[in-house]
């Protein structure tokens, strides 16, 4: 689970992650591009129109489906800091594969996406949300898609942390400094804090440490079910992970 913003009920800060982005694909790329290729690669395989990644964050969604599709992809990404990295991933690659990707920088219902994708996903983005701004989503994903577009969305935790839970990040060796961090969640007020702690060590000491303060918003799946329901969207049969929920539109 990854970081957002101050909990205003209004648009999440835009320089969300100025901390993080350093640390984020060093401490979690690995684990995390194992698990979205395992979530997500079959449906993408099977995009016809087009894959769109909302909230890309540093790329590793955008990444596995320019190379396991052969359709456009569209990276909708609202944080400079998180869109940077996501820039330096996709400049490294071949013209084979950055004709087919567009990367737009705004919340996705800023970004006036139209029919432009069969398949949507939001990985570890939508806990990340205020609900006045995962409601606002639903609508631009539903616009974004094809009539009979499948949505594909990490659930957010279900309910808030009866305790403080401390989930340690695995250390990674970079030369000759250990990068290291941690993530301690608790209940907040009715949402979940969650704050990383990062730390660089070298020579047998930390040479620095910083930290930074998401807020997360608990929805049920039977909720998150419920409000895409009012944007025209039916469930698809449980999946074998059910951390995902696939839903598809039911335009007439
Ligand atoms: C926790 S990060 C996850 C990034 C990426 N999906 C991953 O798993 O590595 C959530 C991302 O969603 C982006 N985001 C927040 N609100 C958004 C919105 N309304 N539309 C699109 N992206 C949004 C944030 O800027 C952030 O980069």
């Amino acid at each position: 689970m990854n970081p957002p913003s101050a909990g205003s009920p209004g648009r999440e800060r835009r320089d969300a992650y100025a901390i993080s982005a350093e640390f984020y694909d060093v401490l979690q790329a690995e684990r995390d591009e194992v698990r979205v290729r395992s979530l997500y690669r079959d449906d993408v395989r099977r995009a016809r129109v087009g894959v769109l990644d909302v909230g890309a964050g540093t790329g590793r969604v955008t990444l596995m489906s320019l190379l396991e599709s052969r359709v456009p992809v569209h990276a909708v990404e609202p944080a400079r800091s998180m869109r940077t990295p996501l820039m330096t991933r996709l400049a490294s690659l071949g013209a084979e594969l950055t004709t087919r990707v567009t990367v737009h920088p705004h919340p996705l219902d800023e970004a006036g996406l139209q029919g432009v994708a069969d398949v949507a996903v939001c990985h570890n983005t939508v806990a990340c949300l205020h609900p006045t701004s995962r409601r606002a989503l639903w609508p631009a994903v539903a616009e974004a898609l094809v009539p009979t577009g499948v949505l594909l969305v990490q659930l957010p935790p279900a309910r808030l942390p009866s305790h403080r839970i401390t989930h340690v990040l695995p250390v990674r060796t970079v030369g000759r400094h250990e990068y290291g961090g941690r993530m301690v969640t608790s209940a907040d007020e009715g949402r979940i804090r969650a704050r990383f702690d990062y730390w660089v060590r070298g020579d047998g000491r930390v040479l620095r440490r910083h930290d930074e303060t998401f807020w997360l918003w608990p929805a049920s799946r039977a909720q998150m079910i419920a409000e895409l329901e009012e944007e025209g969207f039916i469930a698809l049969p449980e999946r074998p992970d059910p951390s995902v929920l696939a839903v598809r539109l039911a335009r007439p």
